[in-house]
């Protein structure tokens, strides 16, 4: 079944580049980004493994574990993981899941058979520090995904969390945000005491908290 978001993200156990890894203690109380990619030694994945993995302090400072999988086996990913080295000038710092009895990509449906009957499609699933799924995203095979455009949403999404803001339109760290519709006037001016620009009564601006 289709994994939605607000869902409890399913757990599982998994043989990984990193060791074994059971999911939900894996990633504790962090936020995770598990990731598939279609099939190892292909060019557009081993892109954004090495970009990926050139992420790894901006996840960090975010309190984000990253993990990817492939239905191809261990020994294959580690073969891999030196061309991914040798062509991104990176190596890849980040457990990769070997799925080829495709046991996790079936419990999170990451293969959809009117795309490929056997590689999974490139899903992202960016999971909270309470398991639940905040994010989902799909791309299809020949499609590098924008890893930028993974720590915006995950930036946004902890602002929301910290400050009840919302984020409009192409925001950017540091760009104004909008108090989210749920706080009224009232508790607005509790958490807002220098006060927001009322463009409408439900379309309400401030400063980025924090900043
Ligand atoms: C790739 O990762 O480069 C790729 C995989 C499947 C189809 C097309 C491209």
């Amino acid at each position: 079944m289709a994994i939605r978001l607000g869902d409890i993200a399913p757990d599982f156990t998994a043989e990984t580049t990193d060791g074994p890894v059971s999911f939900h203690d894996w990633k504790k109380d962090s936020w995770a980004v598990l990731f598939s990619h279609p099939k190892d030694f292909t060019p557009v994945c081993t892109t954004e493994l090495g970009y990926t993995a050139k992420l790894k302090g901006e996840f960090e400072k975010r309190n984000v574990k990253v993990i990817g999988l492939s239905v191809d086996p261990l020994d294959s990913h580690e073969k891999w993981k030196k061309d991914i080295e040798e062509t991104q000038g990176q190596a890849v710092n980040f457990p990769m899941i070997g799925d080829a009895d495709r046991k996790i990509a079936d419990l999170y449906d990451m293969i959809h058979p009117n795309a490929s009957d056997t590689m999974t499609v490139r899903s992202v699933f960016v999971i909270d520090p309470n398991n639940k799924v905040r994010l989902t995203i799909t791309y299809p095979a020949a499609t590098g995904r924008n890893f930028d455009e993974i720590l915006r949403v995950i930036d946004s999404m902890q602002l929301t969390d910290k400050y009840k803001v919302a984020t409009p339109v192409n925001w950017k760290d540091g760009d104004d945000v909008i108090i989210v519709p749920a706080v009224d006037n009232e508790t607005a001016k509790g958490l807002f005491p220098d006060g927001w620009d009322e463009q409408k009564p439900y379309l309400r601006v401030v400063k980025q908290p924090g900043k």
